[in-house]
């Protein structure tokens, strides 16, 4: 790795590469009860004190609903070529079925006018993990009805902005929807019930699969897709019970989710371990699930790590953690994808996400992240990897723009490349922005 060449202009990449940055409509919005918005799981699980780090909420956030001009001016300022956000489900329709809210599309209508005057493009998420509270209270993801629901909203959004978007993901990350909100509580709805997060992935991709045909049928020019987080797992040591784990976390976490799209099944390791506790699937799901899509979102952020020893055996983290305490750990890009390209007929990939925490400081008007510029450097320079290996990638997404409400860490932890003062809202390029700046502004 320490050999790999930095890139410091994007000639090193195709002349139509996509570049952006992306955030989500719960972690900048704030605003949550404005305008006739319902309120989401995310408004609920705030509200439990205990459960975000820092006691905090989604309220204000970042108050990009407010800002929106001025943060899109922002980003224009940078020079990226696109964006990447979401939209929150109960501000356009707050019970998440039935009325329609006029005001909350404006407000995305408004978004996307203002993208379009400074001419960068639309990379839409219809659902980035804020589900309306209205359906939770019927079930939620374990309601097989939901994925219905789903597909109404996706639908509609379509219907009215399709032409004006580049790329529409129907979800970000159902891995941690599942896992995280109904595996381990540590996201909304909270959770802890492993045959219930199996489920939930299940009417996850059904949902996918319902939105993608409903989508379709509008014949809008927009690509199509979903976004997963992925990851390989690489065994501690070579015993037969550590690459045993290391496949098992595999087939439960990254096939998981792309057999079923790709493949029209579940991966059989993850099926038989999972046991009693594998999902309910109707005769038919599999055909709705397993559609083309027009691309493939990848958030790559660590590796798996899989010791089966007690005590485990330490992660190496020969480059560190981030703030998060996240391995840093490039290499994994290329191995995934490059795998990932073998096992499965690959549509041309997107990185969506990737970045870094980091404890910042601001000071005399700058914030010197040094350590972000170069977790970016080192992540393209292995990301050309993976292309030079033949894998099709299009884009890349740097998350985020802004420091912003990161789930259950709340604002303790800072991902931007633009840092956010939150007691005045004031935005200010760190250093890792006004290298981003550079980096896209050299052109051959
Ligand atoms: C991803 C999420 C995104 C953000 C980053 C750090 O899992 O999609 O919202 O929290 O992690």
């Amino acid at each position: 790795m320490n050999n790999r060449t930095t890139f410091d202009t994007r000639n090193d990449f195709p002349p139509d590469f996509t570049w952006g940055v992306a955030t989500s409509a719960f972690q900048i919005e704030g605003a949550s009860t404005a305008d006739g918005k319902g309120p989401s799981i995310w408004d609920t699980f705030c509200a439990d004190r205990a459960n975000i780090k820092d006691g905090s909420d989604g309220s204000v956030a970042c108050d990009h609903y407010r800002r929106y001009r001025d943060d899109v001016a922002l980003l224009a300022s940078l020079g990226v070529d696109a964006y990447r956000f979401s939209m929150a489900w109960s501000r356009v329709q707050p019970q998440g079925r039935g009325a329609w809210n006029p005001a909350g599309f404006d407000f995305y209508d408004r978004l996307l006018d203002e993208l379009a005057r400074r001419e960068v493009k639309a990379h839409l998420t219809l659902y980035h993990w804020d589900l309306p509270q209205g359906l939770q209270d019927e079930g939620g993801w374990l309601n097989r009805d939901t994925a219905y629901r789903f597909a109404d909203y996706a639908h509609e959004v379509t219907r009215r902005f399709g032409d004006r978007i580049e790329a529409i993901a129907t979800h970000n990350e159902p891995w941690c929807t599942a896992n995280l909100g109904y595996g381990n509580a540590q996201f909304a709805p909270g959770v802890a019930d492993l045959k219930q997060s199996i489920q939930v992935s299940h009417h996850l991709l059904l949902s996918h699969g319902l939105a993608m045909t409903a989508m379709r049928g509008l014949h809008s020019p927009a690509k199509l897709g979903i976004v997963l987080n992925q990851w390989t797992a690489d065994p501690a040591t070579d015993s037969q019970a550590d690459r045993d784990l290391a496949a098992f976390e595999y087939a439960r976490s990254t096939q998981w989710f792309m057999d079923p799209i790709f493949k029209g099944h579940y991966p059989e390791l993850a099926l038989r371990a999972h046991g009693a506790n594998a999902p309910e699937v109707r005769s038919g799901d599999f055909d709705i699930i397993q559609q083309p899509i027009d691309f493939l979102g990848c958030n790559y952020y660590f590796r798996a790590w899989c010791s089966a020893a007690t005590p485990p055996v330490p992660m190496p983290a020969a480059q560190g953690l981030t703030d998060m305490g996240w391995e840093i750990y490039p290499q994994g890009l290329p191995e995934l994808l490059v795998k990932l390209n073998e096992e499965y007929d690959l549509p041309p990939i997107y990185i969506t996400e990737n970045g870094m925490a980091n404890a910042d400081v601001l000071e005399g008007g700058q914030v010197h992240d040094a350590a972000r510029i170069a977790f970016v450097q080192s992540h393209l320079a292995a990301l050309r990897e993976a292309m030079a290996a033949g894998v099709d990638v299009r884009g890349y997404f740097l998350w985020s723009l802004l420091d912003n409400f990161e789930w259950n860490s709340g604002y303790e932890k800072r991902f931007g490349i633009v840092h956010v003062d939150y007691a005045t809202q004031q935005r200010t390029l760190k250093d890792s922005a006004l290298w981003y700046r550079d980096f896209l502004a050299a052109r051959r």
